[in-house]
C-alpha cells in the first residue's frame, strides 16, 4: 500500500511541473495578438517562366511571353502590386490547333501582345473565387478600354468555363497558386472578340453607358478582399484550453 502510494507521488511531481509549464505556455498562446512568425527574409521573386517550364506542355506560351515581354511584365507587376495576378495558360496542343489553321500568323506584333495580355487578369483569383466573379472580367489587354476585350467566366460545380464570344474554353486544372499569382491550364487559346470576332457593321453603335456601368461594377466586385481567417488558430487555442482543463481535473482527482 505505502510503496504504491509513494510511487504515485514520484510520478505526480514531474507531472505537476509539466502542468505548470504548460499553463504558462497556454497563457502565452491565448494572448490577443502574439507576434506572427517573422518572415524568413524577402521571398525569391516569382518567375512565371520558371513556373510554366516546370509544368511542361506550355512551350508556345513561354515563347509568346518572351517575344512580347509579357512574362517580364508579369514578374515586375507581381513584385509591385498587392492585387496579384491570374494567368490562363493554353497548352501547346491548344496552340497547335490554331497554328495548323494559320489563325495566329496574320497578327501584327501589337495584336500578338494583345492576345497574350488577354490571358492575364490583373488580380489574384483563387478557385473558390470563380463563382463570385462579375462578368465581363477585366484583362490586361486593351489597357483601360477593356470593354473591347470581354472575358466571361461561368461555373457549375467544379467546372469553370471561359467564353470570349469567339471561343469557349474550360479550366483544366490549377497549375500554381501562392496567394499572389494563380496559373490555370486552359484547353483553348482565348481569342478576343476584337481580334477574331465578326467585324461589327460600322453603323451599329455600342450601348456605351450601360456597358460602362457594368464594367465598373465588375472591376469593383473583382477586388478580392484579403481578410485572413483565423478560426484555425482560435480552434487550436480552445482545444489547448480543453486539454488543460482535463489534465487539471485528472490530477486533482488523484492528488486529493
Ligand atoms: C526566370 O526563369 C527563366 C527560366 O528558368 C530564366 O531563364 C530567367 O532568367 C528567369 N528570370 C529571372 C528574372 O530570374
Ligand atoms: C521588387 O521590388 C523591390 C522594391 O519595390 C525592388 O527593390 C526589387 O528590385 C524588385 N525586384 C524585381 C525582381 O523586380
Ligand atoms: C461548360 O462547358 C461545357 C462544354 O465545354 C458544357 O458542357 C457545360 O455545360 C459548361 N458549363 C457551364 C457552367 O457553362
Ligand atoms: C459576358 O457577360 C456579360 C454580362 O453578363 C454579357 O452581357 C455578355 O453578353 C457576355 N458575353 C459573352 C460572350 O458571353
Ligand atoms: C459557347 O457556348 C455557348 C453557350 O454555352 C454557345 O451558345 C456558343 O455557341 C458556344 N460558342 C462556341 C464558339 O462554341
Ligand atoms: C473561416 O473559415 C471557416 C471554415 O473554413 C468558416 O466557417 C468561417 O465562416 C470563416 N470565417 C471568416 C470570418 O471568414
Amino acid at each position: 500500500m505505502t510503496p504504491h502510494f509513494l510511487y504515485f507521488h514520484f510520478l505526480m511531481l514531474p507531472l505537476l511541473l509539466l502542468l505548470l509549464l504548460c499553463t504558462t505556455v497556454t497563457t502565452t498562446v491565448s494572448q490577443p495578438s502574439p507576434a506572427p512568425a517573422p518572415a524568413p527574409g524577402p521571398p525569391a521573386p516569382t518567375n512565371i517562366t520558371k513556373i510554366l517550364e516546370k509544368a511542361s506542355q506550355f512551350t508556345t506560351l513561354i515563347r509568346l511571353f518572351s517575344i512580347t515581354k509579357v512574362g517580364d511584365q508579369i514578374n515586375t507587376q507581381l513584385n509591385n502590386s498587392e492585387d496579384g495576378m491570374t494567368v490562363f495558360a493554353p497548352t501547346d496542343n491548344a496552340f497547335s490547333a490554331l497554328m495548323s489553321s494559320g489563325t495566329l500568323n496574320s497578327l501584327s506584333d501589337q495584336q500578338k501582345d494583345e492576345l497574350v495580355q488577354f490571358h492575364v487578369i490583373p488580380s489574384f483569383i483563387s478557385t473558390s473565387q470563380f463563382p463570385t466573379l462579375s462578368n465581363p472580367l477585366r484583362t490586361q489587354a486593351g489597357d483601360s478600354t477593356f470593354y473591347n476585350f470581354p472575358l466571361n467566366i461561368t461555373t457549375s460545380g467544379n467546372q469553370v468555363n471561359l467564353t470570349t464570344g469567339v471561343v469557349n474554353a474550360t479550366v483544366a486544372n490549377a497549375i500554381y497558386s501562392d496567394g499572389s499569382l494563380a496559373v490555370y491550364q486552359v484547353d483553348k487559346v482565348l481569342l478576343p472578340m476584337s481580334l477574331f470576332g465578326p467585324h461589327p457593321p460600322a453603323a451599329a453603335p455600342a450601348p456605351e453607358p450601360v456597358k460602362k456601368a457594368k464594367g465598373k461594377r465588375a472591376a469593383d466586385d473583382g477586388e478580392a478582399d484579403g481578410t485572413g481567417n483565423s478560426s484555425g488558430a482560435v480552434g487550436l487555442r480552445s482545444e489547448l484550453h480543453g486539454l488543460m482543463g482535463g489534465l487539471i481535473a485528472f490530477i486533482a482527482v488523484y492528488y486529493l
